[in-house]
């Protein structure tokens, strides 16, 4: 098949090379001249494990290619898949729709024979809808129908989730355009997803249902977490007890210092958007948003009371370890660490940061703070440790070089990615997440 991906993004560019892959021919699509040259040039403009490789080995068989011409990558595709950005709207948090809609506007004016479009981007209820409308006021006798096929994959694993995603979901009710998506997806057959085909409606609403309730998830398990450490209970072991019950299974049940990221925010304040517009208010998710929004600067109240100093942290400098919204990501869209940084300073703190990969990203949006070269020079002369980001390399850290590099010896553990006894045998002062007091000083 020939496949026209708007957007090279996240989505756009892994989706794009993992079609290919599969033997598709692929054309991705970018406004952004300068990511287009990139990819001309071999360069991959994100950080997502092996993607490097596979846009290598497609491009070199001839499958996967990179323009910003929209005539010729749309007239000649049976698909077109829209992947641009929904950002928050700035100032009331609906979904910003004008990237997808000026994207169906000029592929609209390129189609000539019978194509289907998809709407791969996380789309409000009744966009695709919208999609098709302009698509006809832009060209009249074009032959088209619009298809809802959402994307879950995650940032860090995206290429394994595409390619063995949990379930595809197809939302459409023309045949001809089920057939032809259903070809798209077809070398995925031997893995077995189970495909789920709705209607658009349906499907737009799957994706924003999914990623608020794993948001409830993880605000639900992040309150038990503050109730254990009042009570004095472990909140990992509270996870693997409710966890193991298959009804509500383990994943998205670390406790941690809020979600974040370049999904959760943006959808949860969308279909809490969808839910007003509707005049069906969304009143756990409503409390999901506003518990969260909390917790990144509670989580630097932490940091405070780790030193007993009561909101103050004048004078002290913390080495913030891992500032992307989680490991194996360059993503700092929303990071938690974003704004835990600026309480950190509001409390008076100076604030030195170190990133395996996130620091081209992280040098755009945080202002007033040292980067480091490594965690080892970042946690040089700094009286606390804050783990915000769980990198594999963090795990085992050397901690006798930290204690007598360090101002003074205080880890905060955001991810609970050591044990306690371990850390405190080598003279810290530990403070986690959701583990009682007894363990934590
Ligand atoms: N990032 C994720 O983990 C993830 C997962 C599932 C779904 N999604 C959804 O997928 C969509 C894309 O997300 P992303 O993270 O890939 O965004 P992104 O910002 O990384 O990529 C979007 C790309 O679209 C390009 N673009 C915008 N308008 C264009 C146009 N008219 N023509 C051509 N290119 C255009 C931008 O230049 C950008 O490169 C969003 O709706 C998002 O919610 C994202």
């Amino acid at each position: 098949m020939r496949i026209a991906m708007i957007g090279a993004g996240y989505v756009g560019l892994v989706s794009g090379a993992c079609f290919a892959d599969f033997g598709h021919h692929v054309i991705c699509i970018d406004s952004d001249e300068e990511k287009i040259a990139a990819l001309k040039s071999g360069k991959i403009p994100i950080h997502e494990p092996g993607l490097a490789d596979l846009v290598a080995s497609n491009v070199g068989q001839g499958r996967l290619a990179f323009g910003d011409d929209m005539k010729s990558a749309v007239g000649n595709a049976e698909v077109v898949f829209i992947a641009v950005g929904t950002p928050s709207r700035r100032g009331d948090g609906h979904a910003d729709l004008s990237y997808v809609y000026a994207a169906a506007r000029q592929v609209a004016k390129e189609l000539s024979k019978f194509t289907v479009v998809v709407t791969k981007s996380t789309v409000p209820v009744g966009t695709s809808d919208e999609v098709e409308r302009l698509m006809r006021d832009e060209n009249p006798d074009a032959e088209f129908a619009v298809v809802s096929n959402p994307e879950f994959l995650r940032e860090g694993a995206a290429i394994r989730d595409f390619k063995h995603p949990d379930r595809i979901v197809i939302g459409t009710d023309d045949a001809r355009a089920r057939s032809v998506i259903t070809e798209v997806y077809r070398p995925l057959h031997l893995n077995a997803p189970p495909i789920l085909h709705t209607d658009r409606r349906t499907a737009e609403l799957t994706k924003y249902a999914a990623n608020s309730f794993l948001a409830t998830k993880v605000a639900f398990i992040n309150e038990i977490a503050d109730l254990a450490e009042k009570v004095g209970a472990n909140v990992q072991e509270v996870a693997r007890g409710i966890g193991l019950d298959n009804r509500i299974g383990s994943k998205f049940l670390h406790a941690g210092p809020g979600f974040g990221g370049s999904c959760f925010p943006k959808d949860t304040m969308a279909l809490i958007k969808t839910g007003q517009d509707n005049e069906t208010p969304l009143r756990i998710i409503e409390t999901v948003v506003a518990v969260n929004d909390q917790r990144k600067r509670a989580m630097a109240r932490k940091v405070a009371n780790a030193f007993g100093a009561n909101g103050n942290l004048r004078g002290k400098s913390i080495a913030v370890l891992g500032v992307t919204f989680k490991p194996n990501t360059d993503d700092m869209r929303d990071a938690p660490s974003i704004p835990l940084i600026t309480a950190l300073q509001d409390m008076g703190a100076e604030v030195r940061v170190f990133d395996p990969v996130g620091m081209p990203q992280a040098k755009k949006v945080l202002e007033n703070v040292t980067f480091c070269n490594n965690a080892y020079a970042c946690a040089k002369g700094a009286h606390a440790l804050v783990i915000v980001t769980e990198w594999e390399q963090f795990r085992a850290l050397d901690l006798k070089e930290m204690a007598s590099i360090m101002a003074s010896s205080v880890i905060v553990d955001l991810r609970n990615i050591y044990s306690p006894e371990e850390v405190m045998r080598n003279g810290f002062h530990y403070c986690g997440v959701g583990r009682p007091k007894s363990l934590a000083y």
